[in-house]
């Protein structure tokens, strides 16, 4: 049996910071408001469109596995906010890296958008079809947020994560997956093009509409039961697990998961105090992190598990 062993990680934080006070300042919000019922402190805004920060992630996660970008035979970016509708982000990543050898698209699951791209491309490499493949998970966040509405205004940043999957017969990488979608509530998280995307052109504000509290409940009903799936695939449980990396979207909805999995609050990575949420590039900001910084060492065992607008969800059990 083959596996899809991680053998590369990087990411792209864009280095101008937005802190709570900034956004206080032209918004009626304010620090206290934010940390208490988001976690979030400051988050980053990017000059430069999601492909460029894909990009540079790309780059790092290529260098920490000592590949040449001619090896990658498949390119997958979770986004949602390309930087254009066609041509994609992954063919500009190609382009930019220079990796002749890929195939390359997008793919959208909101939030969940890098494990989905983590599954299928697991996939890929266990039938044979893929043998090193390159993953990113990239936001530019900021360029379609309404700054007038602090209701979402507060919650997002800007960023990007990668991973490289090489084909390996050691049981490592994502041992175990399940996604879903729970359609019945697409209407509780969407972000349309509004009537100001026509065929005359796009004034580049688009409307977040959601309902929080709503999407609370079913994010973590929806996350507990995934993770409870990788656990039964794999005859794992809470005990074998190193960390838990979930989606970073609310610290207070993290804790509630963790205590729901009943993984320590001394395993459960955290960063969205630093970059808000960044959606699909969560969980590849916080896996290079924790790498970085040893929360997540060779041999350990991670669960992953996220959401997202769909409401799509999902879990992974993954050993590095
Ligand atoms: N600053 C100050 N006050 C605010 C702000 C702000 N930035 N935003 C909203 N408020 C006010 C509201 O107007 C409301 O005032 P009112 O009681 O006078 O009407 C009050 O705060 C409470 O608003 P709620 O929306 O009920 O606040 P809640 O406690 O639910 O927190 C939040 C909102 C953070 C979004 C929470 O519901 C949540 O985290 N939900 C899950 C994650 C989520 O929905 N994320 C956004 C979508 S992206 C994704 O998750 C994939």
């Amino acid at each position: 049996k083959k596996y899809a062993e991680i053998t590369g990680w990087g990411k792209c934080l864009p280095p101008a910071v937005m802190t709570n006070d900034d956004l206080a300042t032209f918004l009626d919000t304010s620090d206290e408001w934010i940390v208490s019922r988001t976690g979030i402190s400051e988050r980053r805004v990017s000059h430069v469109g999601t492909s460029k920060l894909a990009t540079v992630a790309a780059q790092n996660a290529l260098a920490a596995a000592g590949l040449n970008p001619d090896d990658i035979d498949l390119i997958i970016v979770g986004t949602c906010t390309a930087d254009e509708i066609i041509p994609n982000v992954a063919s500009a990543v190609q382009q930019n890296i220079g990796a002749p050898n890929a195939a390359a698209f997008d793919l959208n699951a909101a939030c969940s958008s890098f494990l989905y791209a983590m599954h299928v491309a697991t996939q890929a490499i266990q039938t044979g079809a893929h043998k090193k493949v390159l993953l990113i998970g990239a936001e530019r966040l900021t360029r379609i947020l309404d700054w007038t509405k602090r209701e979402s205004a507060v919650l997002f940043g800007d960023g990007a994560g990668a991973m490289v999957l090489e084909a390996s017969d050691e049981e490592v990488g994502l041992l175990a997956s399940h996604i879903s979608c729970d359609a019945d509530a697409r209407d509780v998280l969407s972000l349309d093009f509004g009537l100001s995307f026509d065929r005359f052109g796009f004034d580049g504000i688009m409307q977040f509409d959601f309902v929080g509290q709503e999407i609370f409940k079913r994010a973590v009903k929806g996350m507990n039961a995934a993770v409870e799936k990788v656990f039964q695939q794999t005859g794992l449980s809470t005990e074998d697990v190193d960390a838990l990396i979930p989606h970073q979207a609310n610290k207070r909805l993290i804790d509630y998961l963790a205590k729901l999995c009943k993984v320590p609050s001394e395993k459960t990575v955290i960063n969205i105090q630093n970059y808000g949420n960044t959606s699909s590039a969560t969980l590849p900001i916080a896996f290079c992190e924790a790498v970085e910084n040893g929360t997540v060492k060779p041999g350990d065992t991670i669960v992953s598990a996220v959401f997202g607008g769909g409401l799509t969800c999902g879990a992974g059990l993954i050993r590095w």
